[in-house]
């Protein structure tokens, strides 16, 4: 497939699954904020990784600014979290930063991220913390300062699926 793997990371979850697509897919995995304009309106397929933020998936405002240039081709997004992949929470959390015409052209997929709090840095164990003051759901009040590490390869194979099926459908129409 003729596209992109981008992915935004801070300490390596997504960049390690952005990697895994592009072996799999042969699509280029670079950070989202090295990809060329050209580079998009070229691509057939755009694949979009980054973590989960404050409940929010963090390259939101990327998509939104750059939309234009990803309106007309598949767009593909997957995140990687503290909170388990099935939690409703995700789906909302990304129904919730994206406006209504940007929102349905995406597949989203939660994916399993990794937290080792001994790795982050100073103000985000501190954000942590502030969030876990104000989380009232007890478990995930406990959850919320605990290592965490969900990364697994296996976690891409529906993605690949839609890739086999986008692939399927632009040949047919060739
Ligand atoms: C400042 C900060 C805020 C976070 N907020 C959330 C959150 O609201 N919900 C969640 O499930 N995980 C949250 N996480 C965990 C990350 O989404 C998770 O560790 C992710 O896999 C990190 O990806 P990366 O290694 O590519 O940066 C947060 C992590 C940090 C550092």
């Amino acid at each position: 497939m003729n596209g992109v793997s981008l992915y935004r990371s801070t300490r390596g979850a997504t960049k390690q699954y952005a990697r895994w697509l592009a072996e799999e897919t042969g699509c280029p995995a670079m950070p989202l904020r090295e990809v060329k304009k050209d580079q998009l309106r070229s691509a057939g397929c755009v694949i979009i990784g980054c973590p989960i933020h404050a409940g929010r998936p963090a390259a939101t405002g990327w998509i939104r600014k750059h939309w234009q240039l990803l309106a007309d081709r598949p767009v593909i997004l997957f995140t990687t979290s503290g909170a388990p992949p099935d939690l409703p929470a995700l789906k909302e959390g990304f129904a919730a930063s994206l406006p209504e015409h940007i929102r349905p052209r995406i597949e989203y997929y939660p994916l399993g991220g990794r937290m080792i709090m001994r790795q982050l840095k100073l103000t985000h164990r501190l954000l942590m913390r502030i969030g876990q003051m104000v989380e009232k759901d007890p478990d995930a009040k406990a959850g919320m300062v605990l290592d965490i590490d969900n990364v697994d390869r296996t976690g891409i194979a529906p993605i690949l699926d839609h890739i086999r099926s986008l692939e399927q459908s632009s040949n047919g129409q060739a």
